[in-house]
């Protein structure tokens, strides 16, 4: 039988993966340890504990300088989601049976909730790479900060749909390692074109 976990398709499942990690985390510490609202507030009060008064804004201005090295990271990841994206065209190029709404409409009724987890993972990454980039780009593309600001607001919703499509990929994916025993975590990992 062909081997369904290539190099290729193992490369570029854990590119995704790692970045979709990867900008997960930099999100987490930007609403969490590095929220310029409880960090200006530190550095408001603990300035002021030591005899020096600043400004709620300087207080904001540096509590957002801290935490600007760390979002770097969001675009970098950024960077490798997209190069994960450019390999599954590729990828889809080569093959276009493997277009994920071609793979659901075909797939047999019990692999349909699998196959649409997928399609609509895809859309949400592809809907969150479009937004972040157009934000990213947006003086360049000649949009304005407040023109974008929709943009902003959907690619910070959309993020919820990513969670619950790798939620339940994950799910699956433990489900379907463990109930059916056919090591597919190791496939993805080591593939299933060496003789076992
Ligand atoms: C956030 C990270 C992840 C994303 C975005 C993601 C995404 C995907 C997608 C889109 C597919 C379908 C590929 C296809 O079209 O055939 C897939 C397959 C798969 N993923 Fe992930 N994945 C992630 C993390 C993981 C992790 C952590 C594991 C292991 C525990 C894993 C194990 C697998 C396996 C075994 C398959 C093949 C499933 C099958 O063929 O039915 N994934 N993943
Ligand atoms: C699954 C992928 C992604 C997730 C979950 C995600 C999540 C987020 C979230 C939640 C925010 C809002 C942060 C806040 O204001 O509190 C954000 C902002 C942003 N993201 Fe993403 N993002 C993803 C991919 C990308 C990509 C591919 C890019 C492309 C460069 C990107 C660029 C941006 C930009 C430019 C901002 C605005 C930052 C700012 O206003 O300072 N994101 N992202």
């Amino acid at each position: 039988m062909k081997p369904q976990f290539t190099p290729l398709y193992r490369f570029w499942h854990w590119l995704m993966a790692f970045s979709i990690i990867g900008i997960l985390g930099t999100v987490v510490l930007r609403k969490t340890f590095l929220s310029w609202r409880s960090n200006a507030e530190l550095i408001q009060a603990k300035l002021s504990a030591a005899g020096t008064e600043v400004t709620a804004e300087t207080a904001k201005m540096i509590a957002k300088a801290i935490r600007e090295p760390m979002w770097e990271w969001h675009y970098i990841f950024a960077l490798f989601l997209a190069l994960s994206i450019v390999i599954r065209l590729y990828m889809v190029f080569r093959d276009p049976k493997i277009f994920p709404l071609l793979v659901l409409i075909r797939a047999p009724k019990e692999e349909k909730l699998q196959r649409g987890t997928y399609f609509f993972l895809c859309v949400s990454l592809m809907v969150m790479a479009l937004s972040g980039g157009t934000l990213y780009f947006h003086e360049f593309l000649g949009f304005s900060k407040e023109g974008v600001h929709w943009v902003k607001e959907l690619h910070e919703n959309i993020m919820y749909a990513v969670l619950l499509f790798v939620s339940m990929h994950l799910a699956g994916v433990l489900r379907h390692e463990f109930v059916t025993k056919e090591s597919i975590i190791s496939k993805m990992i080591h593939g299933d074109d060496e003789p076992v």
